[in-house]
């Protein structure tokens, strides 16, 4: 197999095809295969032109644009000339129509408070601490770093930025105060917003005392906005902290939303490179908030009475598309939860499913793979009758977990949209459209509309079907990062070097004989054995196939003989964790994917390190499988004992 120019061989072998039922292909907005193959053909024949006929319905402009695309590669501006503004899009545009008097967000905090805030309302509070950051000296591309729980004020300060065309970035409310200060640093922020505290898992999160640290290695830094949140004791200091409350009270609700250009920058959100400092991710306006609004509505399939929820962090992409800027620019209701999945108990979800009606659920693998390994009787208190579509997103899902959410949470009736992007795209690329596309488990399907993939070897050829290689964009679309803050060099050198006018998106993948994409994880972790190369997903969903396995981790370790063998870590829901289920493990694998893929080691484990959003941190398991130290950087890391443990586990 093509092994020397980089394609990677797959064994995975799945073919369950899952359809969308007569009843919600009807009702959908895009109802046929042969729908969503003309309009993604007629956009792929002159994809300029298709995002400009949707720049004009679907955004206001204050100003209309002039030229579609100025492409100078690798820097895109979408919509040049004209004028517009993301607030705007997502506010003040429902205040004429019924949508006034709907609900924008409906809120629970983690101890059980709930707030509705409708579009009228939003407006109005968005509106005056838009006169709160102007109060503070806040300017057109100043840059604001948000610090805070999962409360509805968070998507208030996020608006109120875009508002007058202020610049935020985010910082997920788990990161340390070195964290803070580095992103506030880079980005050269001159104001804080957070929070006195936020709840998780019962406790209180103490962000000011963080940002108190961050603060003080943060020179650029001159106000702090506090929120008061928990009513826990903080230090404020005289001239640079203020309450929320007693600015907004003094606020005026007058605040029209300042024109800006297409391309004003509208946030940074800082990603971890798998190496070195993290990148601050920049987007702009137009192109953006079109994107983020036109996937939300194509892929959730969006209807007017749905409740949407969203369970990821607004400090995460996903937050910022499909919490706020996607779903409020489409005039959805969007639900938002402030705490964990666990508290009080691990049915906390499904308990906001029945409570509030949601129809539409979107989380991440790792959530589901927990809530499996908690065990089905959570689920089966609650009535889940109300929902109509599922998603997931942020790393593969393994088959078996998806079958598991399709019939446990789906009740077998709900499409899954597996949705492929990543904090650079701005917006889902991949993903079935769920009344369109049949789904299969395990494959992000389809490109959306205006989004040209192809998978190319590393001379740059594309693979024939069922060959993994690289992963990579061949036209700009509106929703794609304009660049890493402050650093244009790594932007060409990481997105745009290794094949020309291509955007590398850094994950493997292979296209099925149906035209469906399976992605096999990120370039980084292939394993090499015996010159064939593996993709870990692939070992990974064997492994979690089978009966015990409630999670996998698969990597590859230096060996004389093969090149690399195949590590794996894995965590059981059920069994013991002992040599013959190791041996059984084996033949399992053996059995799915083939000899080649069986592990060599296998190691138990109670937990992998992830992510703080989830995601499986497979660098530092090679480093263990290998016996090495890690070199690399650990901040992102969701809990450092899970690390300490699996090292006091090594024989
Ligand atoms: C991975 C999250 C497989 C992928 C929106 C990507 C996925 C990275 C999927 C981006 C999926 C995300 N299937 N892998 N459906 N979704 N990924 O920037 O490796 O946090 O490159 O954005 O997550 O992660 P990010």
């Amino acid at each position: 197999m093509g092994t020397d120019s980089g394609q990677i061989d797959t064994v995975m072998q799945e073919t369950r095809l899952f359809p969308p039922s007569a009843e919600f292909a009807a009702q959908s907005r895009i109802g046929s295969l042969a729908a969503y193959q003309k309009l993604y053909d007629q956009a792929k024949s002159n994809p300029v032109a298709f995002w400009e006929e949707l720049a004009r319905k679907e955004l206001h402009w204050f100003k209309p644009f002039e030229r579609g695309l100025v492409w100078e590669e690798p820097l895109a501006q979408w919509f040049v000339g004209g004028q517009t503004n993301a607030c705007y899009n997502c506010v003040d545009v429902h205040l004429a129509s019924e949508k006034r008097n709907k609900a924008a967000f409906i809120w629970e905090g983690e101890p059980g408070d709930t707030r509705t805030l409708t579009y009228q309302q939003l407006h109005r509070e968005v509106c005056k601490f838009a006169n709160v950051l102007k109060g503070l000296g806040v300017k057109q591309g100043d840059r604001v770093s948000i610090y805070m729980p999962m409360v509805p004020e968070l998507a208030i300060a996020m608006l109120a930025c875009a508002r007058v065309g202020a610049i935020h970035s985010v910082v997920f409310g788990g990161f340390s105060a070195e964290a803070v200060a580095d992103r506030n640093n880079d980005a050269q922020a001159i104001l804080q917003i957070t929070a006195d505290g936020g709840y998780r898992r019962g406790k209180n999160l103490p962000l000011k005392e963080t940002v108190d640290a961050a603060l003080a290695k943060s020179p650029s830094v001159k106000n702090c906005i506090v929120l008061r949140r928990t009513g826990s004791t903080v230090t404020m200091q005289e001239g640079r902290d203020h309450w929320w409350h007693e600015l907004m009270d003094r606020a005026s609700a007058d605040c029209p939303a300042e024109p800006v250009d297409s391309e004003n920058s509208l946030f940074i959100l800082y990603t971890s490179g798998s190496t070195g400092k993290p990148k601050g991710i920049r987007h702009t306006t137009a192109g953006y908030t079109l994107f983020a609004k036109k996937t939300f509505e194509w892929v959730f399939d969006y209807r007017d009475d749905d409740l949407f929820w969203c369970t990821a962090d607004c400090g995460w992409v996903t937050g910022h598309s499909y919490i706020v800027y996607g779903p409020l620019a489409a005039g959805a209701t969007v639900l938002m939860y402030e705490g964990a999945p666990n508290w009080p108990a691990e049915d906390r979800f499904w308990d906001i499913v029945e409570k509030y009606r949601v129809t539409v659920l979107y989380t991440a693998p790792t959530a589901i793979r927990a809530f499996i390994k908690w065990g089905d009787h959570h689920v089966d208190k609650h009535d889940l009758s109300s929902l109509r579509l599922l998603g997931s997103v942020g790393e593969g899902i393994n088959p078996e977990a998806w079958m598991w959410y399709h019939r446990k949470i789906g009740g077998g009736r709900c499409p899954i949209v597996d949705t492929w992007w990543q904090t650079e795209t701005g917006g889902i690329m991949m993903s079935p459209l769920p009344g369109a596309i049949a789904t299969k488990p395990g494959s992000c399907t389809k490109p959306l509309p205006g989004v040209i993939p192809e998978i190319l070897d590393d001379d740059g050829k594309p693979v024939p079907a069922n060959h993994g290689g690289c992963l990579v964009m061949s036209h700009p679309w509106p929703g794609m990062l304009r660049g890493i803050w402050g650093d244009d060099k790594r932007y060409q050198e990481q997105y745009w070097s290794k094949f020309p006018h291509r955007y590398l998106a850094g994950d493997n993948a292979r296209i099925d004989d149906d035209g469906y994409y399976w992605i096999m994880g990120r370039i980084d972790d292939v394993i090499n054995v015996s010159g064939h190369r593996l993709s870990t997903i692939e070992v990974e969903s064997a492994l979690v196939s089978h009966p015990c396995v409630a999670e996998a981790a698969a990597v590859g370790r230096p060996d004389e003989l093969k090149g690399q063998a195949v590590s794996v870590f894995v965590t059981l829901k059920s069994g013991t964790a002992d040599d013959s289920l190791r041996e059984e493990l084996r033949k399992h694998v053996r059995k799915e994917i083939g000899a080649l893929a069986q592990p060599d080691d296998i190691r138990f484990t109670g937990a992998l390190p992830k992510t703080r959003s989830g995601k499986i941190m497979r660098r530092l398991l090679r480093d263990i499988a290998a016996g090495k130290e890690s070199v690399g950087d650990t901040t992102t890391l969701e809990d450092y004992t899970v690390l300490a443990k699996l090292r006091s586990d090594e024989e």
